[in-house]
């Protein structure tokens, strides 16, 4: 923030933009949005966030990070994918009336593209009216994360749980070996990391149970951190 900041302070430039993802798909950690909102107040940029892996999970009705930070009003330009928490495909823009008119007029991409089909809106359309009815879901994935914390010791703050691995061949060796033990975890690597910081990705969600993720941190115990082994095996 301090960097961004000094970026800030320093540019001359009447119209400036500062985008960011709210929640890191890489790391798990969440951008700080509310100091974000108090910058765009001091230095007057367009404030954009992309909250793909927020929207449905966070919030209390799902409607995803700004909603949990609750400051949804500093932000000029959300936006989102349905392919995950919503688990449908496409994606959102929300935004004021005239964003939204400009966008449709001039965005590119959006120039002679067809609309997502009906049955993609209808299951999104059930995906909301679950997000807003079965809260419990959203409280049980938060549930899933204390509870692999608790076992592993693991400093995390939300369901993406990276663990650091080091070279490709390793992570690959890890995921190979999890999926032999019945779970999916995703091995990320170069470009999407830097070299030799290749990671398992955890995604935790609430079609788990507590028993799942008990097993799934001991078939990770030989990847986690030492002291986070012994625990996960007390
Ligand atoms: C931060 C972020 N934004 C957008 C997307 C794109 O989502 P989709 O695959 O639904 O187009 C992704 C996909 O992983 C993402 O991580």
């Amino acid at each position: 923030m301090s960097h961004l900041e000094s970026l800030l302070s320093g540019c001359s430039m009447a119209k400036k933009v500062v985008v960011t993802d709210s929640l890191f798909s890489m790391d798990g950690d969440f951008a700080p949005l509310p100091e974000l909102v108090k910058l765009r107040s001091k230095y007057g940029f367009l404030l954009v966030v992309d909250d793909a892996h927020g929207t449905f999970l966070c919030g209390e009705n799902g409607g995803g990070i700004p909603e949990m930070f609750g400051c949804e009003d500093g932000i000029d330009i959300c936006v989102g994918s349905l392919s995950k928490g919503g688990g449908c495909q496409g994606g959102f823009i929300a935004c004021s009336t005239r964003w939204k008119k400009l966008i449709i007029s001039r965005g590119r991409p959006f120039m002679f593209s067809s609309a997502l089909p009906l049955p993609i809106i209808a299951s999104l359309l059930a995906a909301i009216h679950v997000s807003k009815k079965e809260g419990w879901r959203r409280s049980l994935v938060w549930e899933h994360v204390k509870y692999f914390a608790s076992l592993t010791k693991l400093n995390i703050t939300s369901p993406i749980i990276p663990i650091i691995v080091g070279t490709e061949e390793a992570v690959l060796k890890a995921h190979r070996h999890l999926h032999r033990s019945g779970f999916l975890v995703i091995p990320i690597r170069p470009p999407v990391v830097p070299a030799n910081s290749c990671r398992l990705r955890v995604s935790l969600s609430s079609a788990h149970t507590s028993d799942d993720i008990k097993r799934l941190v001991d078939a990770l115990s030989p990847w986690l951190p030492t002291t986070c082994a012994s625990a996960s095996r007390l």
